[in-house]
């Protein structure tokens, strides 16, 4: 897969601007702040609905302007792929025309991955910065997991919801276990796709790292989670 061609119009600090890529490597280079990251930004945007800098849509938005837009051609197994982002009230994404349902529906359609000098927050933060990283990864790959990454965090908020509903309206602290029980038997679902991501990552990283390292150091990565079997 390749991304062929990105227009951006009143995209952070462009107007109109159209970037070809080509097949291989590309390389975008330029003074400070003249707009090297927000080209990979857009790309992004295109490919996992959100921006990795902000949640703030209007943001993206030139601020001369009240709405922005962004496409993306790409190609994958000799098939192209568009994509279509506008910003203005609200987020609309259309893939190859078709309007999309929900942003999450773009995914799959272009796998990327950024590396920035932040990530080195994924070794050194807390634990939710690599559970980020992981969502990001796996979103792209399994649909399902996208899913059920959504079902988990509306059942979080349920059942905090209740929790203030046994303190404040005297609700019978019984109940809280169907929660718990759904609490349990998606983060077990999550856990499953994690470990396998985890482990496919392990069988790669392994011999790129030897073969890095001039045959010194061998990695390996390791899922540990609070869940036990
Ligand atoms: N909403 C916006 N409207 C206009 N300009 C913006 C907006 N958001 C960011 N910029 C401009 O984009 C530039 C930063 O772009 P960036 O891609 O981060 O630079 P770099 O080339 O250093 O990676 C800055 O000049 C900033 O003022
Ligand atoms: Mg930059």
């Amino acid at each position: 897969m390749y991304i062929n061609k990105i227009k951006l119009e009143n995209f952070r600090n462009y107007e109109k601007e159209e970037i070809e890529f080509d097949k291989n490597v590309n390389i975008i280079y330029g003074d400070n702040a003249q707009g090297k990251t927000n080209i990979l930004e857009a790309i992004f945007i295109c490919s996992l609905g959100k921006s990795f800098r902000t949640n703030k849509e209007k943001e993206l938005i030139n601020k001369e302007k009240d709405y922005s837009k962004i496409e993306m051609l790409s190609s994958k197994e000799d098939r192209n792929v568009k994509i279509n982002c506008e910003l203005e009230e609200k987020k609309k994404f259309y893939i190859n025309e078709i309007p999309a349902k929900k942003t999450s529906d773009i995914l799959g359609k272009n796998y990327i991955v950024l590396f920035t000098p932040e990530d080195i927050t994924i070794l050194k933060n807390e634990p939710s910065k690599r559970r980020r990283f992981l969502n990001i990864m796996i979103s792209q790959l399994r649909p399902m997991y996208v899913h059920l990454l959504n079902q988990y965090n509306k059942t979080i908020e349920q059942r905090n919801i209740y929790l203030k509903q046994i303190k404040y309206e005297s609700r019978p602290i019984e109940n809280l276990e169907v929660w718990n029980e759904q609490l349990v038997r998606l983060g077990q679902k999550i856990y499953e796709y994690r470990k396998e991501f985890i482990e496919k990552i392990n069988e790669k990283i392994y011999d790129i790292h030897l073969k890095t390292t001039e045959n010194k150091e061998k990695i390996s990565v390791k899922y540990i989670s609070n869940i036990r079997k």
